[in-house]
């Protein structure tokens, strides 16, 4: 089939695009960002992501995908449109559809004949019915027929590329059967079941995979919290959780927050459209609030146990919000730094793919060129994303090189006996001695 992506050099766009033009599809993936299709132009990538330089590759090779800046042309040689732009945060955490709307206006106004626009990126419930006003609103002949699709997506950073080639399912919003003749067309070549329902429900499912997982993150970061006051220990309490086949044992690991441009973006794009929807979400607002609490958390941490912080230097480990990606938007680390670089502490960062950071937090740190660098006569190292790496490091080596043997592990990637063992002053995150003890509370004043 013919597909035009409009955003096609973006996260979502790109690897969609990519992805389709692998399995067969003639793929346009057009976008205004003339440095991004310069770079795929010359076969570069302008995002880091595992196992998109072969999908690239693939599809160039084939001679299955073009970039261009040309919509006209994108639309007019396409049966499909898919639209992947950007839907950012907003004021008041409200969905910035600026991108979304001006895209469907040009799409329909180079409309020659029947498409099926399939909305990709993330949207408030009812904008496939907006959608629909707007191209009907700015199409040259009126009389051209089209359809428009929801087509959620639910790729994770890092793992993008199986997500999308090889996905749990497939979600179609149509209104049309001429337009789920055409959906399944498209994803023919995927073994993957694929759910059929009307566009609303499909704009919903999106908010309600992202809140749930979301809901879960904070309640095992909440569970953390009273392990840690109450002296039990969150390695062992999931180990039973995990064993439970209705919990599973997916997304449950405790950390600094979630991050990202996915999670609280969704959270609170669906907590506004659903108060203008009358309904108010009390959990998912606790969501939130929790999450806010774990930086807060760390940050009070450190400042309460590094006296004398303006004497001190801290190495910091991971800036991605998670590993596998060099995103850092959102990044627990990066509001970590942002509250440390206030204070007068020497800072000192590392992260295997992230080299820059947005002024002025760039200058504010010092980035090192090594792990062994920035730990180096380190008073205290905080590990903050889960890079693996880290995870190898030999904790021996660690202690001799740091002035003040002190780490905050906020990925719970190294063992507390180990580090504890080693003469360590060691703080995880979900049992005794961990971030959020509180000495003052005593077993026996619970009990
Ligand atoms: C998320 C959704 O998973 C994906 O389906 C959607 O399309 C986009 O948003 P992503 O933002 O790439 O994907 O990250 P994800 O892997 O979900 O992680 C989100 C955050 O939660 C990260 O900061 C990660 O470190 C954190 N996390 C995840 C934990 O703290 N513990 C876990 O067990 C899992």
């Amino acid at each position: 089939m013919k597909i035009s992506i409009i955003g096609g050099t973006g996260y979502v766009g790109l690897i969609t695009g990519l992805g389709l033009a692998v399995n067969g599809h003639d793929v346009i993936c057009m976008d205004g960002d003339s440095r991004k299709l310069n770079k795929l132009n010359n076969g570069e990538l302008p995002i880091f992501e595992e196992g998109l330089p072969k999908l690239l590759k693939e599809a160039t090779d084939r001679n299955k995908v073009v970039f261009t800046n040309n919509i006209k042309t994108a639309v007019r040689k396409s049966d499909i449109i898919l639209i992947a732009v950007g839907t950012p945060e907003g004021k008041n955490g409200d969905t910035d559809m600026s991108q979304m709307i001006l895209a469907l206006k040009l799409v329909a106004g180079y409309m020659n004949n029947y498409k099926t626009i399939v909305i990709k990126s993330t949207v408030p419930v009812g904008t496939c019915d907006m959608a629909r006003m707007i191209i009907k609103d700015n199409l040259n002949n009126p009389m051209i027929p089209f359809d428009v699709v929801s087509n959620p997506e639910f790729l994770r950073e890092g793992n993008a590329v199986s997500d999308f080639l090889k996905p749990d399912r497939i979600v179609v919003g149509v209104d049309t059967p001429k337009s789920e003749v055409v959906m399944k067309e498209l994803y023919s070549t995927f073994d993957a079941p694929m759910i059929i329902t009307d566009t609303r429900s499909s704009e919903m499912v999106k908010y309600a995979c992202n809140a749930y997982l979301a809901t879960r993150l904070s309640f095992i970061n909440e569970i953390s919290e009273i392990s840690e006051k109450v002296n039990a220990d969150i390695h062992a309490i999931l180990d039973v959780m995990k064993l439970d086949k209705r919990i599973g044992s997916h997304y449950l690991n405790p950390g600094p927050g979630f991050g990202g441009p996915c999670l609280s973006k969704d959270l609170k794009s669906l907590i506004i459209f659903a108060g203008k929807a009358n309904a108010d979400l009390p959990l998912l607002k606790a969501v939130l609030e929790r999450n806010e609490m774990q930086i807060r958390n760390i940050f009070d941490y450190v400042m309460s146990e590094l006296k004398d912080i303006g004497s001190k230097k801290i190495a910091v480990l991971g800036l991605s919000f998670k590993a596998g990606t060099n995103d850092t938007r959102n990044s627990p680390a990066i509001h970590l730094l942002e509250k440390l670089s206030d204070t007068k502490t020497r800072i000192y960062v590392y992260d295997p793919v992230v080299k820059n950071l947005e002024e002025p937090l760039h200058t504010r740190v010092a980035f090192s060129t090594s792990i062994m660098d920035t730990i180096m006569d380190a008073d205290c190292l905080i590990i903050m994303t889960e890079w693996p790496e880290f995870k190898e490091l030999e904790l021996e080596i660690v202690y001799a090189s740091m002035k003040t043997p002190f780490i905050i592990d906020t990925r719970n990637i190294f063992s507390p006996s180990k580090a504890y063992q080693l003469g360590f002053r060691y703080k995880g995150i979900g049992f005794a001695g961990s971030i959020f003890d509180n000495t003052g509370v005593a077993l026996k004043n619970i009990i």
